[in-house]
């Protein structure tokens, strides 16, 4: 054997080490894509490949589908395969996973509506081998519905494929936390995360139907292929658990551990806290930049509960983060205070850049000043929950600023907001006696009569919207005076998305880039906020977000920095915060007074504050200063494309 191929050996059998330290963690096969998009074309692809092979040989083949926001990219591709590459679906049958219990077919949120909207309406598929659990049942009959339902799986000859989304609580279909392995198909109780996470869709958490019918996770498992897809950073700790945590019945999904051909299916921001990226210092040989010296420090000091100064030696070598110090020839004490000062310098009261300051270690440079800032409200309370204090800031320090709403945020307002209005109009018809009042008066009737046709959970009408819009427009503005904001210092954009859209459901349009286009030539921003796209890419932040980076990407010439705050989604953590602006107790109070103007809407975050304390405790168990409350931001890195990690 020559010399090199003893090396390559060696080095051969090192990598296979290497990998096999991954799996210690990864106990199952997981594969990453940059977006959702690519995963989802990817597996079209496959299951377009079996299809055509089933095909060819005269044979037929049995898909497992799923609802949710998740599929969505993954039925649009295969959609454009059926009308684009002639893909024919007439050898398929298919089982969902799961129907809410109660709700009648053609209600907007069924599953069967869904399922035609998203997919079936757009194919050829039979009607006849398309099966999805009947949530119409007598709940008498569920038991026999159910029985059947497995009956029909096995007499189809079983599932060749089936295609999982996972929620919060590490469901699979609806199988909550205490499923066990063996589960059939049967009705089940939604957990209150699941719930809570569908309140948007049913216009509030207390709309949301209690029970579900789902397949068992003993059907999912008979399957013989499962791809389990999760998108965003709001799934990254979920997707953890599942992926790496030991298989449990509190965490359905951590069952597909057992299965002999099952993939996690995952984007970046999905895998993000995978070991291998969270810690990868763990897991393997590390490049130390600046960025992964801040993870790892900040790291130690919450895992250990010391602040940053106090970490010696030993504590880096006994935790596996020893390779830090190796790697620098540096002691303990000197990474700690370079990391020390790092985060130190990302705490200023001047987010808008301090005039007349040396900005070399600022993380806003101090000219030109002031500055026009830009700051995005993908939904009008957004704004508000991420960066209340900091927007009272700006103004204050002299910057002009102009804050966009992206869009109406209409879908949030309850009906009872616009039925009062409507009443009011109606009252003050029967107390003034004037005619004049008539056109006013047949509006509020029609929008009275609007929402009691449409129902609890149906669609508004266009008229209905239109009410709603602008009555959030109101409260918009009144929050926008608490954070000394003009009247003429806002702007509202009513992207199309979202006007015409549902959630889980918004498709990104070309007026919408468009509509950013403009903003950002017309006011020539010398910095801008916005929310960033990672935590969950179907959400109206999400694609409030792609519109605002289209438009920026496609602009040639920028001089002027993007920073990314975080409104209702995951927070930051510590070590990727590049810029905190503190808050004293009388600024947290005025933010709560802003966010509370929204009183229309369902869900008004009100938790928003607390996310501001506990980001202050972080840093104050690193070493920091004690604050109140902190607002963190983020630079937005544009390297390669319009997502945000
Ligand atoms: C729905 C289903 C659920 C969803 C999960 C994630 O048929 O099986 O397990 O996959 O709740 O929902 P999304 O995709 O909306 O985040």
């Amino acid at each position: 054997m020559s010399n090199t191929d003893a090396a390559g050996q060696i080095l051969e059998a090192a990598g296979k080490k290497q990998l096999t330290q991954r799996e210690r963690f990864e106990k199952v096969r997981t594969l990453i894509h940059r977006d959702s998009e690519s995963a989802s074309a990817a597996l079209a692809a496959e299951v377009a490949a079996m299809i055509r092979e089933r095909a060819a040989a005269g044979g037929r083949i049995v898909l497992g589908l799923a609802t949710g926001s998740t599929p969505v990219p993954f039925y649009r591709e295969l959609i454009r395969l059926h009308c684009e590459e002639g893909l024919s679906f007439a050898n398929v049958t298919t089982f969902n996973l799961d129907e809410y219990y109660g709700l009648p077919r053609d209600h907007p949120e069924s599953y069967y509506r869904f399922m035609r909207d998203q997919l079936f309406d757009h194919i050829d598929i039979p009607d006849s081998q398309i099966n999805i659990p009947d949530g119409t049942v007598p709940m008498e009959a569920v038991y026999d519905h159910c029985l059947d339902y497995e009956r029909r799986i096995v007499e189809a000859g079983g599932l060749d494929l089936q295609i999982l989304g996972i929620g919060r609580t590490g469901h699979i279909g609806f199988n909550e936390p205490g499923s066990s392995s063996d589960s059939i198909t049967r009705m089940i109780t939604l957990d209150r995360v699941t719930r809570q996470d569908a309140a948007a869709d049913f216009m509030g958490v207390a709309n949301v139907p209690r029970s579900a019918i789902t397949m068992g996770v003993g059907t999912i498992l008979e399957a013989r292929r499962l791809v389990l897809m999760a998108w965003g950073s709001n799934k990254a700790g979920i997707v953890q658990e599942a992926v790496e945590g030991r298989v449990t019945d509190q965490v359905s999904a951590s069952f597909l551990q057992t299965h002999p051909n099952a993939t996690f299916l995952v984007d970046r921001a999905a895998a993000s806290n995978l070991t291998r990226f969270r810690y990868p210092w763990l897991v393997g040989p590390v490049e130390w930049d600046v960025a992964m010296k801040k993870r790892a420090v900040v790291w130690l000091a919450g895992k250990l509960e010391k602040p940053i100064l106090k970490l010696v030696d030993e504590d880096y070598n006994e935790s596996g983060a020893g390779g830090l110090l190796a790697s620098t020839s540096e002691a303990a004490y000197e990474v700690n205070i370079d990391i020390f000062n790092r985060v130190q310098r990302t705490i200023t009261g001047w987010p808008g850049g301090k005039p007349g300051a040396d900005d070399t270690n600022r993380p806003e440079r101090s000219l030109p000043f002031p500055k026009r800032i830009l700051v995005l409200s993908p939904e009008p309370a957004d704004a508000y929950i991420g960066m209340g204090g900091t927007i009272e800031r700006l103004k204050e320090q002299g910057h002009e600023v102009k804050l966009v709403f992206q869009t109406s945020g209409s879908l949030r307002v309850a009906d009872v907001a616009a039925l009062n209005f409507a009443r009011v109009v109606l009252e003050m018809v029967e107390t003034t006696h004037s005619p004049e009042w008539e056109s006013q008066t047949a509006y509020a009737r029609s929008i009275i009569e609007a929402i009691d046709a449409k129902g609890e959970f149906g669609i508004d009408p266009e008229s209905v919207r239109k009410l709603k819009g602008l009555i959030l427009r109101g409260e918009a503005r009144d929050a926008a005076s608490t954070c000394r904001l003009k009247y003429h210092d806002s702007q509202f954009l009513d992207l199309p998305f979202y006007e015409t859209g549902r959630y889980r459901r918004f498709h990104l349009e070309e007026a919408d880039t468009a509509a950013l286009a403009t903003i950002l030539e017309d006011f020539q921003p010398h910095s801008i906020f916005t929310t960033g796209d990672a935590s969950d890419p179907s959400s109206p932040q999400a694609i409030a977000f792609r519109a605002f980076s289209g438009a920026w990407l496609a602009r040639g010439g920028r001089d002027c920095n993007v920073w990314l705050y975080r409104g209702r989604d995951r927070p930051f953590e510590a070590h990727e915060i590049e810029m905190a602006v503190p808050m004293s107790p009388d600024q947290l109070d005025q933010k709560v007074e802003a966010i509370r103007k929204f009183m229309s809407i369902n869900d008004a975050d009100l938790n928003a504050t607390s996310r501001n304390q506990e980001i202050a405790k972080t840093y104050d168990a690193l070493g920091m200063a004690e604050y109140e409350a902190i607002e963190a931001f983020r630079r937005w890195n544009t390297e390669g494309a319009g997502s945000e990690t």
